[in-house]
């Protein structure tokens, strides 16, 4: 039987689906409850109980002892309502309410995915997650002092391992370490989350919503849609998306079948790639060209869109200069992420 929550201070109403911890069912209705490793052991997202009973789960005792729980308080990330609840707790309303971490970090899998670009999936130390908005990057650390920024692919709800879409370019020096020194096991130590690409709320919510992808720029637009279509499931208002993959040739374009199944799973969504360089081999009957380009013959106005553009600099000014002056989309309607060469990200 589902149980409905009220959070207090904000009012907000959750329904917490059998089996679900609070913390569980705040995440999928979008709720941003502060968490740190989400099995009871560090003590960031214990909360009041205002009325109702929990089952208090499996969690650490020295991180919720027993005068704390004749207080009222209960760790979120274990605890399960018995009744109907009203909680206490602190929402995060922004990033600045994200911790910012430093973290080891060990590499889980190295999968080449296209012939310049691996996805690494890095396992956290036990005991931690990584609280993030979708959308936002991790920088790693190198021993020089340097820092090497990447997207995080994975969507937060989906936190046990982070995935990173490396691409190799010429005199990269970490990405060329990526593709020919890294090892699984290897221990990496990165500061996240970071940036401030990430979905924003309209005031009419119906606002539909272009994503613009050029290569690697895919993986914080991935953790977005995917941190959406979770959110968005059982729900009957869902907001109208696209999104404009640009690549070189069809290899690039490393996760297609995955773009192709979130259309065939969402009425909502629709997925565009775009080829600027398509091969002979490629035998491309699709869209060819520059990636904004085919937004632009797409769509005679922008008035009333938002745009979420990550990949390279030109790629984006050209995307933002094009948008605003030819489409009349609104300076504050367009976000982006961009990718440089020399730090992968800015
Ligand atoms: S998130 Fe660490 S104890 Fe709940």
């Amino acid at each position: 039987m589902s149980r409905r929550i009220i959070i207090k201070p904000s009012e907000h109403v959750l329904h917490v689906a059998p089996g679900e911890t609070i913390l569980q069912s705040a995440l999928r209705e979008g709720f941003s409850l502060p968490y740190g490793c989400r099995n009871g052991s560090c003590g960031i997202c214990k909360g009041r109980i205002l009325s109702g009973s929990v089952d208090y789960g499996n969690y650490d005792e020295e991180t919720l002892t027993e005068d704390e729980k004749q207080a009222g308080l209960a760790l979120f990330c274990c605890a399960s309502p018995q009744t109907d609840l009203v909680i206490e707790c602190h929402e995060i309303g922004a990033i600045k309410d994200i911790e910012i971490k430093t973290l080891p970090t060990r590499v889980e899998k190295l999968e080449r995915v296209a012939p310049d670009v691996m996805i690494v999936s890095l396992k956290l130390p036990a005991n931690q997650r990584l609280q993030f908005l979708a959308g936002q990057y991790i920088d790693i650390l190198l021993k020089d002092g340097k820092r090497r920024s990447f997207s995080l692919a994975n969507a937060p709800h989906d936190d046990d391992v982070l995935q990173l879409h490396a691409r190799n370019y010429p005199g990269g020096v970490f990405a060329e370490h990526v593709f020919t020194k890294m090892k699984i096991k290897d221990i990496l130590r990165f500061e996240g989350p970071l940036g401030s690409f990430f979905l924003r709320d309209t005031v009419d919510d119906d606002v539909p919503i272009i994503f613009i992808a050029g290569g690697t720029g895919f993986a914080p637009i991935k953790s977005i849609l995917e941190h959406v279509f979770y959110q968005e499931a059982g729900k009957d208002h869902k907001r109208t998306m696209r999104l404009y993959w640009g690549v070189r040739t069809k290899a690039d374009l490393y996760m297609a079948e995955l773009a192709e199944q979130w259309q065939q799973q969402h009425d909502n969504f629709t997925f565009i790639p775009v080829l600027s360089d398509a091969l002979p081999e490629d035998n491309w009957q699709g869209r060819t060209g520059f990636v904004h380009q085919a937004v632009m013959e797409d769509f005679p106005t922008l008035e009333r869109h938002q745009v979420y553009a990550c990949g390279s600099p030109v790629m984006v000014k050209a995307a933002y200069q094009d948008f605003t002056a030819l489409r009349k989309l609104p300076r504050d309607g367009f976000f982006s992420d961009v990718f440089t060469p020399s730090t992968s990200q800015s």
